[in-house]
């Protein structure tokens, strides 16, 4: 593992949990303390570094090694990488944490039928009518987190409030400087 001064924040959770939301509000806080940060949102980077992978269990840990080499590089350089990323398997979050240095991370806890209830791009409700394969909660596991050095809770928490906790979280135990 590389020396780093850079910590990288990696938000796992089912899709519409609220990865995408936290991370960004945590992003634009950290800009505002004059913190450099970056953004890596599996989502977004599915057309270009993660492009041509599919969902299939291999598919999905090439798409976190990827991202993984990605944050390690930027890390080096002392800055706050906030992945989000479903990262649905153990197998691949045990990676990260012996891979990646300053690997941090968070469980965007929220149940599978709030996510559902929720269906912000229309996917569950395709994934139920089998239109797409290997939906993580619906055709494809989620393996819940064990180690989670944050776990935030998107149902009855707003963004504000798990975006501060994370806050706190890094300036007792990252930026103590
Ligand atoms: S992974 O498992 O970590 O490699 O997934 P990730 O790169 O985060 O991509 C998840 C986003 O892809 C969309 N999508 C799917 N998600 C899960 N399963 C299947 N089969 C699937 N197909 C498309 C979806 O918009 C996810 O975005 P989020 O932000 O998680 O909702
Ligand atoms: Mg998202």
């Amino acid at each position: 593992m590389e020396s780093s001064s850079g910590s990288v924040l990696w938000f796992t959770g089912l899709s519409g949990s609220g990865k995408t939301t936290t991370a960004v509000q945590v992003y634009r806080r950290l800009q505002e303390a004059g913190r450099p940060a970056e953004l890596l949102d599996g989502d977004a980077v599915r057309t270009t570094l993660g492009r041509g992978l599919g969902f299939s269990r291999e598919d999905r840990l090439e798409n976190i090694r990827r991202i993984a080499f990605v944050a390690n590089l930027l890390s080096k350089h002392g800055i706050t990488v906030l992945v989000s990323a479903i990262t649905p398997y153990r197998e691949m979050r045990d990676y990260l944490r012996e891979h990646v240095s300053g690997y941090t991370e968070i469980y965007v806890n929220c149940s599978l039928e709030q996510c559902e209830a929720r269906d912000v791009k229309g996917l569950y409700a395709k994934a139920r009518r089998q239109e797409i394969p290997l939906f993580t909660g619906i055709s494809d596991v989620y393996e819940e987190p064990e180690q989670a050095d944050i776990v935030i809770d998107t149902q009855h928490h707003p963004v504000e409030a798990n975006a501060q906790r994370i806050l706190e979280w890094l300036c007792s135990n990252r930026y103590k400087e």
